[in-house]
Order: structure tokens, then C-alpha cells, then sequence
């Protein structure tokens, strides 16, 4: 087996600043079977992309994606761009046999992400999609309790991610805004994450029904006197069957006033219940029926203990980590399963059933009418 496995980087945006700060730290926390070299960063925006390699120690820079793929010292290439640039930027990478870590939502539609993901797999890569909630180590512990059946059968899921950052009509356009380059707006952006995380805990989604708006139709062009017309939604919310039975809901906004980056999760169940809050990320609140009826309510779980999924790589108990951490655990699971020639999880297969949830829903905010999402 190889000593390094080497990193080139898509985007040096938000995302491109978490993965490196992930790499970064990467080796030092987990013994890995192999050190992850951060070997090249890219990006169209030449002014920015000096700084940020010297900031972040990238060894080398491109300016085109195309270069960095066709380069031999590259084993992984970590998609960090807006939406639209997914496809090409992995079916390239594909081509070119390079593993693929690809930020959410995998693609435009569900055509194109199906197409990543049987193209990945014809050409036997590693792929993972970007959902990085699945790797709280507290809802990693929810997902160990569902699977042992301590809530038994699973009957509601009930979901919403709320951002504020909208609010003010003057907020200039940016790629969130405009369809062709995202596919959706607050709907692929934070409903892919909760969609994701049903789909992690309850299973495939069979229909949904929903509404969309944007409530600021038309935003400043920076450093222009012109406005764009916004054609992306603000708040998007649907309901949800699972095949299962269950019950869901998801509700995702950028208009949600006060809420930052709030993510609330309930779930519930015929022995017990669950319910997880980005802001207090740490902490797990569980329900059980067989506890002692006099002592029956939700307890707090505080999530630190080096029996809980990925703590042991950090802290004493009670050393709170935070939402940085989760890309270092996707990441390392990632590499993982590089070096063990194991399928990785998420992968470009839940990142397409993921975005026929999405389209579904889309197409149900026009139809106003159930839409089935197919069985494979
Ligand atoms: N997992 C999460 O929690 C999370 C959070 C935010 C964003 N995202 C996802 O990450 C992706 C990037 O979002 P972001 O917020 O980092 O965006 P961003 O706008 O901050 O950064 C995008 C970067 O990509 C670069 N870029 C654009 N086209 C390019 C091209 N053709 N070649 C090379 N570079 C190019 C831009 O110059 C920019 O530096 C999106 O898919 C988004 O949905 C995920």
C-alpha cells in the first residue's frame, strides 16, 4: 500500500476552507492507514487562490480543473464548486480513474447524478457525497440506537433547516440565486441535508407534496446600478411518505428571522424517540417507553464520551467538539475507505436518490400535487 494518497481541491470558497482546515488536521487526530497530502488547490479566481494555498499550505495551485485531473500526483479530487460545475468537474475525474469527494447537492437533477454515480461505478472509483451531518458523532449514536431497535418502528421524521442570511433585500446576487447554476435554491441546499439524513435513519421517501416562494424576486448586482432577477426559491417545505409507512416533514428556509444555521431533527417511534439541534450539536435527547414509568421523559445524552462514535480521536469527556469536526470524520471515513477498498457512505447512490427526493418535490411546488418518487 502506498505511504501518501494526494489531495487536489475544486473551490476555494466556504467549502473549500472547511475541507482544508479537515485536511489540515487530519493526520494528527486519527492513525490513518496513510498520510493525506494536500497537493493541489483550484480555482478560477486567480486573485484569491495564492493567499489561500499559502494560508491553507497547499503544495501547488491550478487554474484550471482540467490540469489538476489530468495530473499524475493526484489521487482525490474534492469537488467544492458551485452546483452546476459537479457534473462535469466528477465525469472529467472519473475519466481520469480519480477518487471523488463531491459536495452536496451532488448535481443539478437526478439524470445527472445518476449518470455520476454509474459512471463511477464502471470505472470502480471511491465516491462520497458532501451530507457531513451524517457524521455528528450524535447522530451517528441515533442511527446506532435505531438500528438496534431501541425506538422501534420509526413513524414521524420531522425536519427543518432555517437560515436567515436573505433577510435583507440589498443582499446582492450570488450563484445560490440563479438556477441554472444551482438547480434549486434553499431546496437542494438545506433540504438535501435533511432529505439525506431521513434517508439515513428511516429509509427511501416514496412521495411528496409541497410549496416553494421567493419572497425577494429581484437583487442588486454588485458593483453595478442594475438588479437580477432571483429565479431560485428562498424557503422551500414539503410533506413526505417513506415506504415504510412513516411520516415526514422538511422545511427549509433562508427567510427563517433569527435562525443562522439552525437544524432540528425529530424523530419518532413506537418504543421511543429522538430529537438532535445543530446548535446544541453535542447533545442527543432520547425517549424511551421502557424506562420506569415514574421516570419517564427525554434525557440529554451529552455526546463526549470515548465511546461515542469518533470521540476517542478528541477530548476528555465533556470537551465539546464542533461543526468543523464533521468534515474531518467524512473525510477520514472517506480515505478509509480508499485504503480498505470498501464502498464509502454517503456515495454518489445516495446522492442520487437524494436529488429524486429533491426533483419530486420540485416538481410537486408546480404541480401541487403528490409526486411518487420511482422504485428502483
Ligand atoms: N456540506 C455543507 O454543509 C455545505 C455548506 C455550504 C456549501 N456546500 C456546498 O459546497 C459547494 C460550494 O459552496 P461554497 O459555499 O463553498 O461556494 P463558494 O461560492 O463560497 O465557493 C465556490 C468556489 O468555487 C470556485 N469556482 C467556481 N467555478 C469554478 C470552476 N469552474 N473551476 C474552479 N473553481 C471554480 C469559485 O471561484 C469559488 O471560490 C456547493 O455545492 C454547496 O452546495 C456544502
Amino acid at each position: 500500500m502506498k505511504d501518501q494518497i494526494n489531495v487536489g481541491l475544486v473551490g476555494i470558497g466556504f467549502m473549500g476552507k472547511a475541507h482544508s482546515n479537515a485536511y489540515m488536521n487530519l493526520n494528527h487526530f486519527f492513525d490513518l492507514p496513510f498520510k493525506v497530502e494536500m497537493t493541489a488547490a483550484c480555482d478560477s479566481n486567480t486573485e484569491r487562490l495564492d493567499k489561500f494555498c499559502n494560508k491553507f499550505d497547499w503544495k501547488s495551485k491550478e487554474t484550471d480543473f482540467h490540469d489538476l485531473i489530468e495530473r499524475n500526483d493526484i489521487d482525490i479530487i474534492d469537488i467544492c464548486t458551485p452546483n452546476a460545475m459537479h457534473y462535469p468537474i466528477a465525469i472529467s475525474a472519473i475519466k481520469n480513474k480519480k477518487h471523488i469527494i463531491c459536495e452536496k447537492p451532488i448535481a443539478l437533477n437526478a439524470d445527472e447524478a445518476r449518470k455520476m454515480w454509474e459512471t463511477a461505478e464502471e470505472n470502480k472509483i471511491k465516491h462520497m457525497v458532501g451530507f457531513n451531518y451524517r457524521r455528528v458523532p450524535a447522530l451517528q449514536l441515533a442511527k446506532q440506537f435505531i438500528d438496534e431497535g431501541k425506538f422501534g418502528k420509526i413513524r414521524h421524521f420531522n425536519a427543518v433547516y432555517y437560515q436567515d442570511w436573505l433577510l435583507n433585500p440589498d443582499f446582492p446576487i450570488v450563484w445560490r440565486h440563479s438556477i441554472k447554476e444551482s438547480g434549486s435554491g434553499t431546496h437542494g441546499d438545506q433540504n438535501a441535508h435533511i432529505v439525506d439524513l431521513a434517508r439515513f435513519f428511516v429509509g427511501e421517501i416514496e412521495a411528496v407534496c409541497g410549496a416553494k416562494e421567493i419572497f425577494i424576486k429581484e437583487r442588486p448586482i454588485e458593483g453595478s446600478e442594475e438588479k437580477g432577477v432571483v429565479t431560485a426559491d428562498d424557503a422551500a417545505q414539503f410533506m413526505a411518505k417513506f415506504r415504510n409507512g412513516a411520516l415526514g416533514s422538511f422545511i427549509a428556509s433562508r427567510f427563517a428571522t433569527g435562525k443562522k444555521n439552525f437544524l432540528r431533527l425529530e424523530v419518532f417511534g413506537s418504543k421511543g424517540a429522538f430529537s438532535f439541534n445543530l446548535e446544541r450539536m453535542n447533545e442527543l435527547n432520547i425517549f424511551s417507553v421502557d424506562d420506569d414509568l415514574a421516570e419517564q421523559g427525554f434525557k440529554t445524552i451529552l455526546v463526549t464520551e470515548s465511546v461515542h462514535p469518533y470521540i476517542n480521536a478528541w477530548w476528555p469527556p465533556g470537551h465539546i467538539i464542533g461543526w468543523e469536526h464533521t468534515f474531518i470524520h467524512e473525510i477520514k471515513d472517506f480515505v478509509e475507505a480508499i485504503a480498505e477498498n470498501k464502498t464509502a457512505s454517503p456515495n454518489f447512490y445516495d446522492g442520487y436518490k437524494c436529488q429524486e427526493v429533491l426533483d419530486a418535490a420540485y416538481k410537486s411546488f408546480d404541480t401541487q400535487k403528490w409526486e411518487e418518487i420511482k422504485q428502483d
